[in-house]
């Protein structure tokens, strides 16, 4: 069996008070894509460092296939990175920092030459080679970053938000030239993102990160429909929270639960549940004309938003508090502020979890 591409073992890292990586466990697949999605300062951009060795971890380990790196410098790991922070080199010319990692690894000047123009394209900046930094907008720069951590085809590759700075049309376009880069290459990223959206169309596995710690590691669609707690929940596209009352533990996928002055059985979030849990139900989930079989929300309709292809309803509920729903245009065409609705849910559509949000 292939060893995993990369491999963190509880991975710690400390500056003084801040535990900012603490304890780490991951495994990425050859050719995975996998993407950290956290809030700000939770620990994202110091895994990378530590992969990349721009910092040392306090304890814990770090293999690439199946070899542990933590002596080695950066440039002998051969990993391709994209830092925000690692900016080109402002003296060399885009053609020159495309061209640097071939250099380093001894490419001659005529696969050099050919790979930059390779790459160029790749990035739509043919033609911009004899530029300097200096001399290009801030997303034609990172796009030269791509560029240039793609050049030598890394078996591994670290991207830091890499399209943060793009308007949203360059970026899609972006997402779709990393994703067939991915798929052509063969490589394995690790990427970072705040943008869940962009998480959920690249990514094979999502991991969420709270305060140095991995929540939750899988697929987006499980993520989704199986949120570990209240935290990746919500933090995992939006949710509304009702609260439940834990009754029995009928099998490992479902619970059964008092909510709302009924009894149902739920899909559970994670394996074991303490007492105080929620109700988690998307927005598209609840139904402006329920069944009897629904779980009933009233909900008092605080504001209305016409978002084209939906209507995003935000109301209140006294046990749930903030309401989140979706609703076709059509049918919620009559919906206004002030106005109580009869919302609802189907006990298959809610999942159970518990934790802090
Ligand atoms: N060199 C450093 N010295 C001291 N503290 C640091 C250092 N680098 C990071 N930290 C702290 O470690 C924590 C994690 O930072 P990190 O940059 O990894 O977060 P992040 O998840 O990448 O956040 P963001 O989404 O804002 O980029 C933060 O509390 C940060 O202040
Ligand atoms: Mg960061």
């Amino acid at each position: 069996m292939q060893p995993p591409a990369l491999q963190l073992r509880a991975l710690r890292k400390r500056f003084g008070a801040v535990e900012a990586v603490a304890g780490v466990d991951l495994a990425l697949r050859p050719g995975e894509f996998l993407t950290l999605l956290g809030p700000s300062g939770s620990g994202k951009t110091t895994i990378l460092k530590l992969i990349a060795g721009f910092e040392r971890p306090s304890a814990g380990a770090i293999e690439l296939a199946g070899r542990d790196v933590s002596a080695l410098s950066p440039a002998d790991r051969g990993i391709g990175v994209v830092f925000q922070q690692y900016a080109l080199f402002p003296h060399m010319s885009v053609r020159d920092n495309i061209a640097y990692p071939l250099k380093l690894r001894r490419r001659s000047p005529a696969e050099r030459d050919r790979r930059v123009e390779e790459m160029l394209a790749l990035v739509e900046l043919s033609g911009y080679g004899a530029r300097f930094p200096r001399e290009l907008s801030g997303g034609q720069q990172q796009r030269v970053a791509v560029a240039r951590a793609l050049a030598f085809e890394p078996a591994l590759l670290l991207m830091d938000e890499p399209l943060g700075a793009l308007d949203r049309a360059l970026r899609v376009g972006m997402q779709e030239e990393i994703r067939r880069i991915h798929r052509e290459s063969g490589a394995t990223i690790l990427y970072v993102t705040h943008d869940q959206e962009e998480a959920l169309t690249m990514s094979d596995r999502v991991a969420i990160m709270r305060e140095g710690r991995l929540l939750q590691v899988g697929a987006p669609r499980e993520l989704y429909r199986r949120p570990a707690d209240r935290f990746v929940a919500t933090f995992f596209g939006e949710c509304t929270l009702v609260p439940a009352t834990l009754l029995a533990s009928p099998d490992a996928g479902h619970v059964r639960v008092a909510a709302l002055g009924r009894e149902a059985t739920v899909r559970r979030g994670a394996p074991t549940l303490a007492d105080d849990i929620s109700l988690a139900v998307r927005p598209g989930k609840l139904r402006l004309r329920p069944t009897a079989d629904d779980l009933p929300l009233p909900t008092t309709v605080v504001d209305v938003l016409y978002l084209g292809d939906s209507v995003r309803i935000v109301g209140w509920n006294p046990v749930a508090g903030e309401v989140l729903a979706r609703a076709d245009p059509d049918e919620a065409a009559a919906v206004a502020i002030g106005q109580e609705l009869a919302l609802g849910f189907a006990p298959a559509d809610a999942v159970a979890v518990g934790g802090s949000r």
